[in-house]
């Protein structure tokens, strides 16, 4: 059997118990990685780690919350020196605050784990990514506030995703001398666990969304999983700095010609 392209590579994910993130953890341990699944939620993410197990793939649990910086900078030390070093970072996480949280806690919480934990898991993996020879950063950033203003998502929610771009663009800069690799994907709307806030129904806006992709559906978080995994291998090799949109065209789409003109 060829082997496996990301055999030897040792890869964290933030937010790897659910949606993206959970197939990301999967895509990657396929691929031959070792994944360290990194979350708030206990009971998922050891449901994770034994699907990952169950076919043969290797993967541990670490519990983070990344609205605390200081516990995401511990946890890529410590997972870099329990496991032997790093080579894919996935910085995927991100908080979703109810409606019901103020306006200043909710942008305090958007950005402290949607950009501010990205930055510090990025420069505390840094060295270790470096040392590797194969250092990959991936970001989940968002078409929301990355690349249009989305009326379903909030300001604190595009605010952090606009500035995930920013910020893969300058990591770019910063780590590529050392041979490390950065880039974001901006998916449109994938149909994950975040997505139904109650029951089984579609939101509204997820079906509005649908009429408006020309590839007439959402998004299934394995087709996400299969980008992060192009972009962490050596197949990207020469990939650094970008934001890639994988949105069913979504923000190409001519809206306006559904529009309801006066
Ligand atoms: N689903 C979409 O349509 C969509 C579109 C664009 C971008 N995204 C982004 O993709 C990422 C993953 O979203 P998803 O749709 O897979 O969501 P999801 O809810 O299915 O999974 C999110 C995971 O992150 C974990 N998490 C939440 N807060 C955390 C915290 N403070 N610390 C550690 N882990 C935490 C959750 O426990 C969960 O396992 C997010 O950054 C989201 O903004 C999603």
């Amino acid at each position: 059997m060829a082997e496996q392209e990301l055999a030897g590579r040792v890869a964290l994910v933030t937010g790897g118990a659910s949606g993206i993130g959970r197939a990301a953890a999967e895509r990657l341990a396929a691929a031959g990685a070792r994944v360290i699944v990194a979350d708030v939620d206990r009971e998922s993410a050891a449901a994770v780690v034994a699907i990952i197990a169950s076919v043969g793939g290797e993967a541990v649990f670490r519990p983070l919350d990344v609205t605390d910086r200081d516990a995401v900078r511990r946890v890529v030390e410590a997972c870099a020196s329990e496991f032997g070093g790093l080579s894919i970072l996935f910085n995927n996480a991100m908080s979703n605050p109810l409606l019901s949280y103020a306006d200043d806690e909710r942008w305090n919480l958007m950005l402290e784990s949607g950009l501010t934990a990205y930055w510090a898991a990025a420069l505390a993996a840094a060295p270790y990514l470096a040392r590797s020879g194969h250092g990959a950063i991936v970001q989940t950033a968002s078409i929301a506030g990355a690349r249009m203003g989305f009326e379903f998502a909030s300001e604190a929610y595009c605010a952090a995703k606009a500035g995930i771009v920013g910020l893969t663009r300058r990591l770019a800069k910063r780590l590529g001398p050392s041979g490390v690799r950065v880039n974001c994907i901006a998916p449109g709307v994938i149909r994950t666990p975040r997505l139904v806030y109650s029951g089984s129904e579609e939101p509204e806006f997820a079906r509005r969304v649908k009429l408006l992709t020309p590839l007439g559906r959402l998004g299934e978080s394995a087709e996400v999983a299969e980008l992060v995994l192009f972009l962490a291998s050596d197949r990207a090799s020469y990939i650094t700095g970008q934001d890639i949109a994988i949105d069913g065209g979504f923000t190409v789409a001519p809206m306006f010609e559904n529009a309801t003109l006066p």
